[in-house]
């Protein structure tokens, strides 16, 4: 079966939580493609040229410690807006959406750039001031000790920078489904996204049949 579940949305809208409870749900792989860019904005931290950096990507760059940090966010935002590293990162993503069995993948340009046929498209959205909280309470519980308004800062620049650039900028396709979490908790945000996925899969007929 091939069915591609695309999920694109701002900084901490919950796409990842949402993106992980549906793979498991429907028994389908999950990449998360924000660490695409932040492995290699973190070796444009060390020192490497951005599209070589891209172009290098390994496999285990992904598992590399400190990906979460608000320092590699930012340079992952960075480099995402040009479009040689964009596009050395492309072929990798569309294969794994094609992979035999479906696959659910989220960021910002999934449904509008890497996939645009994909079967389900949701954009998820949430209130900037509700994003930074939910971003500043998971980096404390990992040890962080910056404020809130440095954290609340950081999501607003790089929603500015990821939604303004000319290659692949963040916003809704024009079949996304829309879910704001600004007032859902995680079990409602997840029970639409099912909801949505369940639609795709009834339309298309039993998984499993073609
Ligand atoms: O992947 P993305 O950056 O969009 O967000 P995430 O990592 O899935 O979610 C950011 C934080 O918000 C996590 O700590 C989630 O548990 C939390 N969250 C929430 O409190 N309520 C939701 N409806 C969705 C996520
Ligand atoms: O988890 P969070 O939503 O905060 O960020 P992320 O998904 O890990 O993405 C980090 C950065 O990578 C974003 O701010 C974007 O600049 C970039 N990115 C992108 O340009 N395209 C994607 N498909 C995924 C991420």
């Amino acid at each position: 079966m091939r069915f591609t579940v695309a999920i694109d949305g701002p900084a901490a809208a919950g796409k990842g939580t949402i993106s992980r409870a549906v793979a498991e749900r429907f028994g389908l792989a999950h990449l998360d493609t924000g660490l695409l860019y932040r492995a290699t904005g973190r070796r444009v931290m060390a020192g490497e040229d951005p599209v070589a950096a891209a172009r290098a990507l390994r496999p285990a760059d992904l598992e590399a410690d400190g990906l979460r940090s608000p320092e590699v966010a930012q340079a992952a935002s960075r480099i995402a807006a040009l479009p040689a590293v964009r596009a050395a990162l492309v072929a990798f993503q569309r294969d794994f959406a094609r992979r035999e069995g479906g696959a659910v993948l989220d960021g910002r340009d999934i449904g509008t750039v890497i996939c645009p046929r994909a079967e389900v498209k949701l954009f998820v959205t949430a209130r900037a001031d509700i994003r930074a909280r939910r971003r500043f309470d998971e980096l404390c519980a990992g040890g962080y000790e910056g404020a809130y308004e440095q954290v609340l800062a950081d999501v607003e620049a790089r929603d500015m920078r990821d939604r303004e650039r000319a290659d692949a900028p963040l916003r809704p396709a024009r079949d996304a489904v829309a879910i704001d979490t600004s007032e859902l908790d995680i079990e409602a945000a997840v029970a639409r996204a099912v909801a949505e996925v369940d639609a795709a899969l009834g339309r298309r007929g039993t998984p499993g049949t073609d």
